[in-house]
């Protein structure tokens, strides 16, 4: 037998390229709209924060082509589509407490009649006092759970006795997620008042149990189905279910297929974004920048209901460290409550945060030392006997010194330096900054139960296989990798493997597919049924050639068992002729981790992923326009299961990142309405964008973890190495001030904030 037929480790294409390409990939609102189908669209609030004394709706009512108009008071069961905490009703009753909130639902022939009619609505409001910023909620003392504290060792004694001492303050701005599906629910009724949902979801199970609760249904009710999404980014964790459960509630109630596709503008006002940060940080050093202690204080926006802020508020914690020891270290945590939309999950997850923090005081340690930043970054490196992390888990599997390394010598980063600063010197009105910032990505879902999967694989009698799983397709290609392993397992070719929709029908209580865990845990689940599968088919292969069953061998296609070498679909069709069972659940469990959300300590992580980058730009310091005119990657994706796709996902990874730091700006005003909410105002990176010189390489290692094929997550990671590209602008304004102060740059970069910045520096570079 031959021995090429692989099918893990290699580059292959996602499963849906050429549809993606071709634009023949059915996303929910290409799907055929049966008979009877209706719209539905939503009416909004229009203050921040208010009484709702009166809802009329005559007017929507009574507008040509509306089928009905629903409200709190048509809710069957519970009026909540909350995650967790019962504080996101499905329709505000008696107070609003966003712009762009649901009041009601319109249903309609068309789209456009529904959104026309919810325009004549009468609503009177009676204003109460808005909190629209991190300041106001500070203020008020207003938070979604009390602030959290993590700690290692004495912090203030560490900074007392510390040889040198800094304070500095950062602004991070949030993000919207611009998937390009916007979010989209369609709901068809079945019999007995059950129905069936596409929802555009990363968590279909979720979505299963929050329909089913508004509705006031057991679970088995509802089925909810998502073959793939235009993207999810995190934003469709939770925030889906408003809609899944509204369309659900009418298509229900009307006894009709009911479908709610939200437009960009809508999608952006009122769904949740990233959270934008105020972080402030105080560390204590040595006079070669080695840190002795750290303190940060990391405040939250997390809009008007807690959502996921509780967890992703934690990661921020969980990553305030990045790759360095912090010696003492105390991290405080505030998460604040605000009449704005509430936030959500977004790629990393309040890590890339949490990381800014530090990575800001690492360059602000090196011009206070008067060293290259990358220096004092190495020298802050975790290491032995300076393993520990500020949650209590002990680092293991570092590898940043060495990637760090590698990845500086591959791109050049000394010389080009030296380089740069020589250039500025002699540039006036251009200046170029470069920095190599690292990434390290605790991987697991904090909440342990989530680390879990289900999976159902059908071996058909003539040998071709169906494969179902907890985790969705959201263009990262999770199915894929999912198909690749399975065929491996069974040795058989890719083409053979089919993967079909995600549904709660197949795979039941799956957790989202989210934390960059989608590979790790499904096709674990995925590898165990086909496990059982083959276990059985080894059996009959044993008792039909009689041989031992460890001599069976499933390779290249065929089966060789004793003396017999017989092709696979050939023993497939046979084992169903003897009455074997060839299907079969899986199911996985990450081991190893745990977590006490009391003490903040633990192993909340399984392994992490590491990554480093190098960027380097050039500003204008007349226009404060900038430029990224190189980027080198090195990133740790273990052995990875396809190399192609893992690209993909950094370079996609990194650009998203980069947009987050540098050109996408959300401004609310002061009535607490969103004025970039649309492409025309909010800046996302273009094709054009991407640096011309792209430099990406894998890193060579297996994980230390025996993951699936020893490979890791990728998904959330590369956003992170975008952080060089702000620590080298940082850079580029710092050169402004020759270096004499720090540059004290906040997020996003716009040309704006970069000449601020400028100025700012100059201003003090002259009084330094
Ligand atoms: N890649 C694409 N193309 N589209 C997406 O929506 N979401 C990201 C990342 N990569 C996303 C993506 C996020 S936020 C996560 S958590 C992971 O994919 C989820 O998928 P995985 O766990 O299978 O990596
Ligand atoms: Mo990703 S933010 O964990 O969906």
């Amino acid at each position: 037998m031959a021995d090429d037929l692989r099918t893990v480790h290699i580059d292959t294409a996602h499963d849906s390229a050429w549809k993606h390409v071709a634009g023949s990939a059915p996303y929910i609102d290409d799907l055929p709209e049966a008979a009877g189908l209706l719209h539905g669209y939503m009416g909004q609030s229009t203050r921040a924060h208010a009484k709702l004394l009166s809802l009329d709706l005559t007017a929507v009512r009574a507008h040509p082509g509306v089928a009905v108009v629903f409200t709190a008071a048509d809710i069957p069961g519970k009026n909540d589509v909350s995650p967790i905490y019962g504080d996101d009703p499905l329709f505000a009753e008696e107070e609003v407490i966003y712009v762009g909130q649901s009041l009601f639902l319109v249903v309609a022939e068309t789209r456009a009649i529904a959104a026309a009619a919810a325009a004549l609505a009468v609503v009177e409001y009676q204003d109460l006092p808005a909190l629209l910023t991190i300041a106001a909620a500070r203020a008020a003392g207003s938070v979604i759970e009390p602030a959290q504290t993590m700690k290692l060792g004495d912090v203030r004694a560490a900074l007392a006795s510390a040889p040198r001492k800094l304070q500095g303050n950062l602004v991070v701005g949030g993000q919207d997620h611009f998937y390009l599906e916007s979010h989209i629910a369609l709901a068809s009724p079945r019999e007995d008042g059950d129905v069936h949902i596409f929802s555009s979801t990363q968590n279909p199970s979720e979505i299963q149990h929050l329909v089913a609760k508004v509705l006031g249904r057991p679970d088995n009710a509802v089925v909810v189905e998502v073959r793939r999404m235009g993207g999810g980014f995190g934003g469709k964790e939770t925030q889906c279910a408003l809609f899944a459960a509204a369309a659900a509630l009418a298509a229900v109630r009307l006894g009709r297929p009911v479908k709610i596709r939200v437009d960009r503008d809508d999608d952006m006002v009122m769904t949740g974004k990233r959270h934008d940060f105020e972080i402030a940080y105080e560390v204590g050093f040595d006079d070669q920048g080695v840190l002795r202690g750290a303190a940060f204080d990391l405040a939250s926006r997390c809009g008007c209901s807690a959502d996921l802020s509780v967890a992703i508020n934690d990661r921020a914690m969980f990553h305030s460290d990045n790759c360095y020891f912090l010696g003492a270290a105390e991290i405080v945590s505030h998460r604040f409550k605000t009449h704005t939309v509430s936030n959500t999950a977004f790629r990393g997850f309040g890590g890339p945060q949490g990381m800014m923090g530090i990575e800001r005081a690492m360059d602000e340690i090196a011009q206070a030392v008067g060293k290259d930043p990358l220096d004092v970054r190495l020298a802050n490196l975790y290491g032995p006997g300076r393993d520990l992390t500020p949650y209590g888990q002990t680092v293991e599997d570092n590898i940043a010194a060495e990637l760090i390394a590698a990845l500086a010598e591959q791109s050049d980063y000394r010389a080009r330096r030296a380089a740069i600063c020589g250039w500025n010197e002699s540039n006036r009105w251009l200046k170029r900054g470069i920095a190599l910032t690292p990434v390290k990505f605790g991987i697991s879902f904090t909440a342990t139960h989530l680390n879990q999967a289900g999976a159902l694989v059908h071996l058909y009698s003539d040998g071709s296989v169906m494969v179902n799983h907890g985790g969705t397709e959201m263009g990262q290609g999770l199915h894929t990798k999912v198909a690749q392993v399975v065929a491996d397992a069974f040795q058989i070719k890719l083409a053979q493997v089919k993967i079909t929709a995600t549904t709660t029908d197949k795979v039941p209580n799956t957790s989202a597919t989210a934390a960059s865990s989608g590979t790790d845990l499904n096709a674990m689940a995925a590898l165990d049924a086909v496990t059982t599968i083959l276990g059985r088919l080894r059996l009959f292969a044993a008792e039909t050639y009689r041989c031992a069953p460890a001599d069976v061998v499933f390779r290249q296609g065929e089966v060789a068992a004793g003396e017999a070498v017989i092709p696979f679909t050939e023993l497939v069709r046979r084992a169903y002729f003897a009455r074997v069972s060839l299907s079969s659940t899986g199911f996985y469990k990450t081991p190893k981790i745990h977590y006490d959300r009391a003490t903040h300590q633990g192993r909340p992580f399984y392994y992490y992923a590491y990554g480093a980058a190098v960027s380097e730009v050039t500003i204008d310091t007349l226009t404060g326009e900038n430029r990224v005119d190189r980027v080198d990657i090195l990133h740790d994706v273990g052995r990875s299961l396809n190399p192609a796709i893992d690209k993909g996902q950094i370079e996609g990874g990194f650009i998203q990142g980069m947009g987050w730091l540098t050109t996408e700006e959300l401004i609310w005003d002061a009535s607490g309405r969103l004025r970039t909410h649309a492409p025309s105002t909010y800046k996302i990176p273009t094709a054009r964008d991407r640096p011309d010189d792209f430099n990406l390489s894998l890193w060579n290692g297996d994980n230390f973890e025996p993951t699936i094929h020893r490979s890791k997550a990728v998904g959330e990671p590369p956003l992170m190495l975008a952080i060089s590209v702000f620590s080298a602008l940082n850079q580029a304004v710092q050169a402004c001030g020759e270096h004499k102060v720090p540059g004290r740059l906040d997020a996003p970069a716009t040309p704006e904030r970069i000449l601020m910045a400028i100025e700012d520096v100059r201003r003090r570079a002259a009084a330094a």
